[in-house]
């Protein structure tokens, strides 16, 4: 069932706000066609979707004849809905696997710290992949090196579970897992990058009120006085998981 959450708040702007450069996602699209080994006989799952930027570019490059972004709020979903090339499914992960529509690949990105009980949910998902079926999570590292202010650096962390539990647990659950870091950097003006923190573009700063994130701004701005651009370190997490 969909259901409202953080993300119905800024899909309208989620494109728009989310100004990481092409060549990023370039980057981010070429390693999960090859981690995901991507075939067009391939049914692809991105779990979480969001506005299905990244699920119908999928579709389109590996030239996939199905592919579902599942997203449970109802306004990003509507946004996926856009995309002729791929099914946009309103519901959470939980409820796609009880639906038992059937998929060979499935795909996590940035998503993994919103699934609950996942050591259920690995279970379910291994006896539901025929073998050879592959999942792919791509998460971020506790300490994140983006350009936060301390508190949300803190928040982002008490979110986001470790790497190596979840790489346990997929072992656990009988996948074979493969685990490999790999880092972007890009640049932004630092008026977009503070545009992006005033939207709360990730989940992590939406505890945060205006005035706590103007009070966060005013701290990054502290060390880049003069500067008119910004580095963005994004360190990823790609975790790969294959039923053998
Ligand atoms: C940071 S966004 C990532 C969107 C997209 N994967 C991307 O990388 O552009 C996280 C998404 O996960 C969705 N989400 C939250 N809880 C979920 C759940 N239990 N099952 C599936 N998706 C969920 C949110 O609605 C949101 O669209």
């Amino acid at each position: 069932m969909a259901q409202t959450n953080h993300f119905d708040s800024i899909a309208e702007v989620f494109n728009r706000i989310w100004y990481f450069s092409d060549d990023y996602k370039d980057f981010v699209i070429h390693h999960i066609r090859e981690d995901l080994s991507l075939t067009p006989e391939d049914i692809l799952v991105d779990i979480g979707g969001g506005t299905g930027t990244f699920t119908s570019r999928l579709a389109d490059e590996a030239h996939l004849t199905h592919a579902y972004c599942v997203e449970p709020s109802s306004s990003m979903c509507s946004e996926a809905a856009k995309h002729e090339n791929i099914t946009a499914v309103c519901c959470d992960a939980d409820d796609f696997l009880a639906s038992h529509t059937p998929f060979s690949k499935m795909l996590f990105k940035e998503v993994i710290h919103h699934i609950p009980n996942r050591a259920e949910f690995w279970k379910t998902l291994y006896a539901s992949f025929q073998n050879g079926g592959k999942l792919l999570i791509i998460t971020r590292p506790q300490e994140i090196k983006f350009p936060f202010f301390e508190a949300a650096k803190v928040e982002f962390a008490r979110n986001q579970p470790p790497f190596t539990m979840i790489e346990a647990e997929l072992k656990a659950s009988g996948f074979e897992v493969n685990v490999i870091p790999r880092s972007h950097t890009f640049t932004l003006s630092k008026e977009s990058w503070y545009e992006m923190l005033r939207h709360r573009f990730m989940s992590d700063l939406r505890v945060f009120s205006d005035q706590e994130i103007e009070k966060g701004i005013a701290e990054i701005e502290e060390n880049r006085k003069g500067n008119e651009t910004i580095d963005i370190i994004d360190n990823l997490i790609f975790i790969t998981a294959t039923k053998t």
